[in-house]
């Protein structure tokens, strides 16, 4: 009767969890969303929690935890600036990956001599075996990837291994071996040294990766650490930690497949292709030789003529604050009848949708932001551009250099537009590390300084002319 009940609520959570989903596909319902999958986690860790107390099992360890885990992640959810909100998803994943090691750790040591089925012995070890693997990938994979975002010094270039393929084949094949005998005979101490060559694997898969592409890679280990969770769940028996986890594994893989194809890479040349910042040809001060400067008044002068003005916001927007201050001169500038849109790429900023957030927050209009491939063929008809803060995603040399680390990756055609005005501090290079030759093209104009400030004024400009 008590399992049933469990069971239902369960479900129940269950179904919360894939409501909580189809709401975050929109912006419009994604707060909802988020909450819809938090009440279904309560009610998940509320019905383990009677779970464990009907059965007389003892529950301080379980609430102490919790308690430690609530303070801990509302102090981060507090403090959190929405640039370091990426960084964040890596630690969550690193550490259910990690969860998942221990959880299935110990009920491999608390049933060493508990009688059961062999069969279903065998399918508990295989499982075991997959969340130590899983869990300790994800684990250290997540803490390289957290300390690259991070832009710790010494991770910002990879460390080099030599035969680094070679190295990681050698890796697996232990790995599995190590499994297999674990399995065959149910030894803690085989599955300690099976987590310990599943980290150094963690470790030397995301070592090489860099640059452009870290956000795919969040996305795969956040699908492996719900593929741990999932297969935790078959060793402690637990249907919803086996309903979540394959939640979390599937959309993980729907959203790695998203930016796959937005950054036009597949994920093995992701996984595999190292790739190092910097292409031959990308020599700074030959690029830049003819960029040309202006002034917020020169800046307002260009677009009091201007019909239809397209923004592109970048990583550099979030830095500054800069929404609020964007969405004032847009609403400026429609008073003055231009028409007024917000070319949005797939991975501007640092984590999926950010722009949409942030601009969301400064109550731009949805409809007035336009997807890269919807805008792109109509920017040949775009009178002034206005780039704040994004420098890779409108990088032209993702279309002309093969050697370039953003080599083929779909870019916002923005040198196309008739003026286009750039607004950052610095000729510094984005995330990906490589000049860019759209700030010394002859109808760009670079306007130096903070996004915010240097929006306000050219707002200030525009209302004294
Ligand atoms: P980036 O290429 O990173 O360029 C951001 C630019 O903003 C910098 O060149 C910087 O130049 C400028 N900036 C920084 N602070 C500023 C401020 N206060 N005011 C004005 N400008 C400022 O940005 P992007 O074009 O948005 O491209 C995103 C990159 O991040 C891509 O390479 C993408 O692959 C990668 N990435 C994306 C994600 C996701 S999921 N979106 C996650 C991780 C990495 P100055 O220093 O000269 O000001």
């Amino acid at each position: 009767m008590e399992t049933a009940l469990v069971n239902t609520a369960y479900l129940i959570a269950a179904s919360l969890f894939i409501l909580g989903l189809k709401q975050m596909g929109r912006p419009k319902t994604a707060v909802r969303g988020n909450l819809t999958g938090a009440l279904g986690m309560a009610i998940a860790v509320g019905a383990t929690l009677v779970g464990i107390w009907r059965r007389d099992e003892p529950l301080g360890y379980i609430i102490l935890g919790t308690l430690i885990g609530v303070g801990v992640g509302a102090i981060l959810a507090i403090r959190i600036q929405m640039t370091a909100m990426p960084q964040l998803v890596a630690l969550f994943n690193g550490f259910g990956g990690g969860a998942s090691v221990f959880v299935a750790g110990a009920d491999l040591i608390q049933s060493a001599g508990r009688a059961t089925d062999p069969e279903a012995e065998v399918a508990v070890l295989v499982a075991t075996a997959l969340s130590g693997i899983i869990g300790a990938v994800t684990f250290w994979g997540s803490l390289v990837a957290f300390g690259k975002l991070q832009e710790f010094k010494w991770m910002r270039k990879p460390i080099h291994i030599p035969a680094q393929q070679v190295v990681n084949a050698a890796l697996a094949v232990l790995m599995v071996a190590v499994a297999a005998f674990m399995v065959m005979n149910g030894s803690p101490l085989l599955y300690v040294v099976l987590v310990l060559v599943a980290s150094v694997l963690g470790l030397f898969l995301v070592n090489p990766i860099g640059g452009a592409d870290m956000p795919v890679v969040i996305a795969l280990l956040n699908s492996y650490s719900g593929l741990a969770a999932a297969a935790t769940g078959f060793v402690i028996n637990n249907n919803v930690l086996i309903v979540a986890g394959s939640l979390v594994g599937a959309s993980g893989v729907i959203l790695t497949n998203l930016m796959c194809k937005a950054m036009n890479r597949s994920l093995f040349n992701v996984l595999f292709g190292v790739m190092e910042g910097g292409s031959a040809s990308a020599d700074a001060d030959d690029i830049y030789a003819n960029v040309r400067s202006t002034s917020p008044e020169e800046v307002a002068m260009i677009l009091e003529t201007a019909e239809r003005v397209v923004f592109v916001p970048g990583y550099g927007m979030a830095v500054a604050q800069a929404q609020h201050a964007v969405r004032n001169l847009g609403l400026m500038l429609e008073e003055n009848g231009a028409t007024v849109e917000y070319a949005i790429h797939p991975v501007a900023g640092r984590m999926p949708g950010h722009m949409n957030v942030l601009l969301a927050e400064a109550d731009v209009d949805y409809e007035q932001l336009k997807e890269m491939d919807v805008i792109n063929p109509t920017l040949e008809t775009a009178d002034v551009a206005i780039v704040i803060g994004a420098n890779d995603v409108v990088n032209p040399v993702a279309r002309t250099d093969p050697q370039s680390p953003i080599a083929g990756m779909p870019i916002i055609d923005i040198d196309k537009a008739r003026t286009v005005i750039v607004i950052k501090r610095s000729l510094s290079p984005g995330f990906a590390g490589i000049p860019n030759p759209l700030f010394a093209m002859e109808n760009t104009l670079m306007l130096f300084g903070d996004g915010q400030q240097a929006v306000l004024d050219i707002v200030a400009a525009i209302k004294e002319s």
